[in-house]
């Protein structure tokens, strides 16, 4: 996942602010990844046990004028509390620093409001794999963002999985419908496996133990293989005739399809009304 472009363009200096679950993970990843950056912590709840001994990890209760010393703050705390963290951050904030958002809900002109409108400012959309390097994050740049900016929040992102740049902010409320939602579907497709395994007459825990073990199986196939279509994926396993054939014949009668598409239309729709 690291390249060498990845190391030259990482920071030296990064600001955390908020360390709970995403940005601790996040703070997890990067910590292996770039031996040579320091990491400013800005936490109320403390700095998490598994960094209080790190020599590369510093943290403050709140923001100070140390963050002036970072090349990129990243902004990791929940939507509601963004304004109130932003008003803290900005009498420390150099109009320059370029700032990482990667939660859900805050739009760039709302950035442009709190932050002020020079700062540069870039707004990622994650999804939980991120946490295990396994992510898919579309990010946006701010009309102030340089090619430089861009190139050290690429870096940190390359590090959570694959990342996708937009250029067109709109998109974010689909993406967040698609990717950053996604991993509950598939979640749910495993309950849905394991349920129509135990009508098939399978012992439940078993048909959730070879639901679960499948829908791995077959992601990590289809990751084996970037270059080849679901649709060929599928097809590979699928004999003319066979059971799986049988299974398809129902499952691609364009009900499911219709379903998926509501279903994102919905999340899309939702997304939309709680950016505005
Ligand atoms: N979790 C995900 O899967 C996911 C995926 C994509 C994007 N995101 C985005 O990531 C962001 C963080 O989500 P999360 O799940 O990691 O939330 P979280 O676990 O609640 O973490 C947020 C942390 O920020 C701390 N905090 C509160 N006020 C602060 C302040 N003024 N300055 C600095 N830190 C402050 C919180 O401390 P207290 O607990 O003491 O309040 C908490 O530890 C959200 O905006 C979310 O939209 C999350």
């Amino acid at each position: 996942m690291n390249s060498g472009a990845d190391i030259e363009n990482a920071p030296a200096a990064l600001t955390l602010v908020g360390c709970g679950r995403m940005g601790g993970a996040l703070l997890q990843i990067w910590l292996e990844a770039f031996a040579q950056t320091r990491f400013h912590v800005i936490e109320p709840a403390g700095l998490p046990a598994a960094f209080q001994n790190n020599k590369n990890v510093t943290h403050a209760a709140g923001a100070t004028a140390q963050i002036r010393g970072s090349d990129i703050i990243v902004l990791a705390v929940k939507p509601q509390i963004m304004a109130s963290a932003c008003a803290a951050l900005k009498p420390h904030l150099d109009v320059t620093t370029l700032v990482l958002s990667i939660a859900a809900g805050q739009s760039l002109e709302n950035f442009s409001k709190m932050l002020g409108a020079e700062q540069p400012v870039i707004r990622a959309m994650p999804n939980t794999p991120a946490a295990i390097g396994k992510g898919m994050t579309v990010a946006v740049a701010g009309k102030n963002v340089t090619a430089a900016g861009r190139k050290t929040a690429h870096a940190l992102l390359m590090q959570t999985g694959a990342v996708h740049w937009a250029e067109d902010e709109s998109l974010l409320d689909a993406v967040t419908a698609l990717s950053g939602s996604g991993p509950a579907y598939v979640f749910y497709l495993i309950e849905v496996l394991a349920s129509a395994g135990a009508k098939a007459g399978l012992e439940p825990g078993m048909a959730m133990a070879l639901a679960r073990q499948t829908v791995i199986g077959a992601a990590a196939l289809a990751e084996q293989a970037p270059q080849t279509q679901a649709a060929t994926l599928r097809e590979n396993v699928t004999s003319p005739g066979g059971t799986t054939a049988a299974a398809l014949e129902i499952l691609m009668n364009g009900e499911l399809e219709d379903l998926f598409a509501r279903a994102l239309a919905a999340a899309k729709k939702r997304g939309a009304a709680l950016n505005s």
